[in-house]
């Protein structure tokens, strides 16, 4: 019976890449028989923080990307000690580890030693979106933690200056397409950068245009970053990189990119490169195109970018602190 053979075949192939689809063993409801209130203890947690201070929400989501991206999404960020990831430029200015530290110590009172410091990253990532306004979205769990940490492995971390082929190569390089990089940069809807990062774009980039400032930066805009960041100003002062809606998860970071108001040169180019542009313009619902709907993309991108490298079954171990290997 060849024909009933091939269709067995069939059903397992098609049931092998449900499988991989779902991510490299993470599942939504991981912790529900061995810790069934993981979710609400990481959300009123991150809650409670989030009411004192507004920026962790930025924060943590910049943390949970800056973590799955140098050796998967493994909680390798948080450990402390000399040349770990931490103490790497690129993180220099990472915040809300209080916050992670704090759910951990929360959830081992109530289920010991079972929720992974990585889980709790991912939960408090969709968590800060949601309390700045944005859409939710099922985070599949069953992370472990990684017992490893090394500052030299942050070099390939996407930089405000890489260029948009760079950009699109370093998400390729972790599974993640174009699509994914123009909605998961559109979390930039809620950050803050501070003034080093694009201070050159105001004042030394281009040395053909009179004022030497890029031209890609709309000009009725240019005096209004000039003036939050003089040349000669504090390098260390936070600006919006959603003006006008800075507190707000939507998609007006990316009307911002077509108005010419992107902040980093990186965000900026997200327009100027046709191929990212279509996706913008997707977002923003530009007639015409087929509509994408940024806060239900950025949770599917989200989903993606934190089943990167991910330590599942016996790989990895559940840290009693976040901060250290047991
Ligand atoms: C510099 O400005 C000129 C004039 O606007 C433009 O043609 C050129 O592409 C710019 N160069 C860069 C590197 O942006």
């Amino acid at each position: 019976m060849p024909a009933l053979t091939s269709i067995l075949l069939f059903l397992l192939l098609i049931a092998m890449a449900a499988a991989l689809a779902q991510g490299q063993g993470t599942r939504v409801g991981f912790y529900s028989y061995t810790c069934p209130e993981v979710e609400s203890i990481v959300k009123e947690t991150v809650t409670d923080h989030f009411n004192s201070n507004p920026t962790i929400a930025p924060g943590l989501l910049r943390m949970h990307f800056h973590d799955c991206f140098v050796r998967g999404c493994d909680a390798s960020i948080l450990l402390t000690g000399s040349s770990t990831e931490r103490t790497a430029g690129p993180n220099s200015l990472l915040r809300g580890y209080e916050v992670i530290d704090d759910a951990k110590t929360r959830l081992e009172a109530a289920c010991p030693g079972v929720v992974s410091c990585a889980d709790i990253l991912a939960l408090a990532a969709r968590d800060s979106v949601l309390l700045t306004k944005g859409a939710s979205w099922k985070v599949p769990t069953g992370r472990r933690d990684g017992r490893v940490s090394l500052a030299s492995e942050t070099a390939n971390l996407p930089t405000s200056r890489d260029s948009i082929e760079l950009q699109k190569q370093k998400f390729t390089d972790k599974g993640l397409n174009d699509q994914d990089l123009v909605a998961l940069v559109g979390g930039h809807t809620i950050g803050t950068s501070a003034c080093q990062f694009f201070r050159d774009r105001l004042y030394n980039f281009n040395t053909t245009t009179g004022n030497g400032a890029d031209p890609s930066i709309d000009p009725a805009f240019l005096p209004q970053l000039q003036a939050l960041c003089p040349q000669n100003g504090d390098a260390n002062r936070r600006v919006a990189l959603d003006t006008g809606s800075p507190n707000t998860f939507d998609a007006s970071f990316f009307k911002n990119l077509k108005n010419g108001r992107g902040i980093l040169e990186s965000d900026q180019k997200l327009w100027t490169d046709a191929s990212t542009r279509c996706y913008v313009q997707r977002f923003l619902g530009i007639r015409g195109l087929q509509a994408l709907n940024f806060n239900v993309e950025f949770g599917r991108s989200m989903v993606k970018m934190s089943n990167i490298g991910v330590k599942t079954d016996t790989e990895g171990e559940i840290r009693r602190v976040c901060s250290a290997i047991n």
